[in-house]
């Protein structure tokens, strides 16, 4: 997605400094052209040529020097720039760029520039959370700059609170997501995640392998192409993408709640969540003992949800998932046939690299017109934005 993009790489004169040449080789990994130009602050952090050998490009910094091309450099680095990225973004210039002073290279550039801005503030969390701070931040928002919010925890300054650089990857998603098409603009989706826990007695459940990356995934490809997301998620220990509205749930009725809430006013359902069908028909308030007998927990049919919103459909676009071991396209085929779903997604769970817990997936999704489409190994959040342009498709008919 970034290949051959053009990214100029604002540093400012923070601790996090250093964090920057992170940046740096994560883009120069997904094939963009990095352009640096550092504060003279953040020359005092991290020298210039770090950046000059990761980029590959020589490092501004001083306005004054002589230009490289005929072109003013401030103005040629304004116009080269497809985006513009300030990680980490320091209150001063934060400030400076919201009060319109342009007193230095990095400040003036990106005045200059028609490239999309993004900034990563990193900074004490006194000075984050200082109204004039926020104002400053609110008004580059009113102009359009997008933020990648910092990170509570453990500050250099030993304080805690909000105010670490954001996870890199959160950046540089970031940045990606701005060359992503928003055909889902205007567009409501659910998406389930992860699986569902039926409870046995306080300390013991049923449940199974999903991770839930699956479904986080999709809720964040969607969310990307500009769709607002109701993210339904069973219990897992990965991060929600941020800006979907997450609902936690634990049990396949939670589920089927949480889902059925939202059902009326959304335009497509995505079902990655890996419902247990069967849970526990008495569920112990105390923690069963051990005995010397062996153990009969009697299992009850859970709600089929997929089935209840096949039901109920009206106009809304229902996408299921189909995890199988063996007579995989036949078992699909008669899911989606028995649920009403428009397309299924179909993980032949015994493949490696292929559904519960690793980042890939190898699948084959069909639709009920019959027609069947293979995708070959790929990283999930690639294979997401597949099914979503088959789900797009879907929509649009
Ligand atoms: O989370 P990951 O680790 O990334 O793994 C991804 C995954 C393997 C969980 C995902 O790719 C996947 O295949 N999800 C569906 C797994 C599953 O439960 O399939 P199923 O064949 O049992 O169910 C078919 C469909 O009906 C699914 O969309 C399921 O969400 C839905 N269902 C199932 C049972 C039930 N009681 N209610 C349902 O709505």
């Amino acid at each position: 997605m970034l290949k051959g993009k053009k990214v100029v790489l604002g540093v400012t004169g923070s601790i996090a400094a250093y964090k920057a040449a992170e940046i740096t080789r994560a883009l120069v990994k997904e094939r963009a052209l990095v352009k640096v130009i550092m504060t003279a602050s953040a020359t005092r952090f991290i020298t210039p040529l770090t950046f000059q050998t990761l980029s590959n490009n020589p490092v501004a910094v001083d306005m004054f020097e002589e230009p490289v091309a005929w072109e003013i450099e401030h103005i040629s680095l304004a116009k080269w720039a497809d985006v513009f990225l300030i990680a980490p973004a320091t209150a001063n210039v934060i400030g400076k760029m919201a009060a319109g002073i342009a007193d230095d290279m990095l400040t003036t550039t990106v005045m200059a520039t028609r490239a999309p801005v993004v900034v990563a503030p990193a900074m004490n969390v006194n000075m984050y959370t200082n109204p004039i701070t926020q104002h400053n931040i609110d008004v580059l928002k009113q102009n359009g700059y997008h933020f990648v919010q910092p990170e509570s925890g453990e500050l250099a300054c030993g304080d805690r609170g909000q105010g670490r650089l954001a996870d890199i990857k959160d950046i540089v998603d970031c940045v990606r997501s701005l060359f992503i098409k928003k055909d889902l603009a205007g567009k409501r989706i659910l998406v389930t995640a992860g699986p569902t826990r039926e409870p046995i007695d306080p300390v013991r459940y049923i449940s199974n392998y999903s991770s839930g990356k699956m479904g986080y995934a999709l809720a964040k490809a969607a969310r990307d192409r500009g769709a607002e997301v109701v993210l339904v998620s069973g219990p897992v220990s990965i991060s929600p993408p941020s800006g979907v509205m997450l609902e936690r749930i634990n049990t396949a009725e939670e589920m089927m709640r949480s889902v059925l809430k939202h059902f009326d006013n959304v335009d497509a359902v995505i079902m990655a969540a890996a419902v247990a069908d069967y849970r526990p028909m008495e569920y112990s308030e105390v923690k069963i003992k051990k005995s010397d007998e062996d153990m009969v927990v009697h299992l009850g049919k859970n709600p089929d949800i997929l089935k209840e919103l096949g039901f109920r459909k009206g106009k809304q676009v229902l996408i299921g998932f189909a995890a199988e071991t063996n007579d995989v396209m036949l078992n699909a085929g008669k899911k989606l046939r028995e649920k009403n779903l428009d397309m299924i997604v179909v993980n032949d769970v015994t493949q490696p690299g292929a559904g519960f817990e690793v980042d890939t997936n190898i699948v084959n999704v069909m639709t009920r017109d019959g027609d069947v489409k293979s995708f070959p190994l790929m990283d999930k959040g690639e294979l997401s934005h597949m099914i979503l342009d088959l789900a797009v498709d879907l929509m649009v008919r």
